[in-house]
């Protein structure tokens, strides 16, 4: 099976590229499933259930969070009843939502866990004990589990990767919003990249307003953040292909769009 991954939309330009590429993506690779990270889709910070439903609307099966989980309020009440949301995993015991969510696929079932790293960000629970703890549990019912795991430090990602290699199809980056160059499958069958990228505006910082945060640089003041509502646009994404028996990865491959990398279809 095929799986397709998108990196962190970042507000409505991020929504927009989804919706209006997520379709050519799917006739030139065919992916079987595919999963956003919507952590940013409100404006830069959190999610609402409209966007939450729209992402499924335009053709994902699951969507994972971060570090802005919570930021806009409406989580809280719609997470419960949000199956095909996924939130770290390693938050607090007695958090809303879950780390792990299971996808049918026909006959088959594809695990999707979210989990946030630690170094550079806020102290959560282990994301390695609780990797391992959401893998067991997993594997009782799949062998075909992605992980997107949520992370500044490079160091941390690659840990993740070599921990879980062998254990799961894929552990891929979030959350720096920039794609890296180092997409491989490790020696035991396991998808590696240590950032998919982001998706939304071309010509922010990070996918925002690069005034705003160039004058937090100078002056360390601050500043308020906001989406650029115009400009040019990207979208990051990896596709992964994955044995549907063994739940070892055959090939993974990135995909990003802008007008420095023009998409052919
Ligand atoms: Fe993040």
């Amino acid at each position: 099976m095929k799986l397709l991954f998108i990196g962190d939309v970042v507000g409505s330009p991020g929504r927009d590229m989804v919706k209006e590429y997520l379709p050519k993506i799917k006739e030139k690779y065919r992916p079987h499933i595919t999963i956003i990270n919507g952590e940013n889709a409100a404006g830069g910070r959190g999610i609402t259930e409209k966007i939450y439903r729209e992402f499924l609307e335009w053709g994902a099966q699951a969507v994972t969070m971060g570090n802005h989980t919570w930021d806009n309020r409406e989580i809280f009440e719609f997470i419960d009843d949000a199956k095909y949301l996924v939130r770290p995993g390693n938050f607090p015991e007695g958090t809303p939502g879950e780390g792990l969510k299971f996808l049918k696929l026909n006959q088959l079932e594809i695990a999707v866990i979210n989990l946030q790293a630690r170094t550079f960000m806020a102290p959560l629970d282990d994301p390695f004990l609780k990797a391992e703890e959401l893998v067991a549990e997993a594997k009782k019912r799949t062998p075909i589990i992605f992980v997107d795991f949520h992370g500044e430090a490079t160091s941390e990602k690659q840990a993740m990767g070599w921990f879980l290699d062998g254990e799961v199809s894929a552990v891929v980056g979030t959350h720096t919003h920039v794609q890296t160059a180092d997409n491989r499958i490790l020696p035991n069958g396991t998808a590696f990249l240590s950032d998919v990228g982001m998706t939304g505006p071309y010509d922010g910082i990070l996918g925002m307003e690069k005034e705003a945060v160039i004058h937090r640089f100078l002056t360390s003041l601050p500043v308020r953040f906001e989406v650029p509502k115009e400009g040019r646009t990207i979208l990051s994404a990896v596709i992964i292909e994955i044995n549907d028996q063994t739940g070892k990865a055959k090939k993974i491959e990135r995909l990003l769009i802008n007008e420095d990398h023009p998409f052919y279809h």
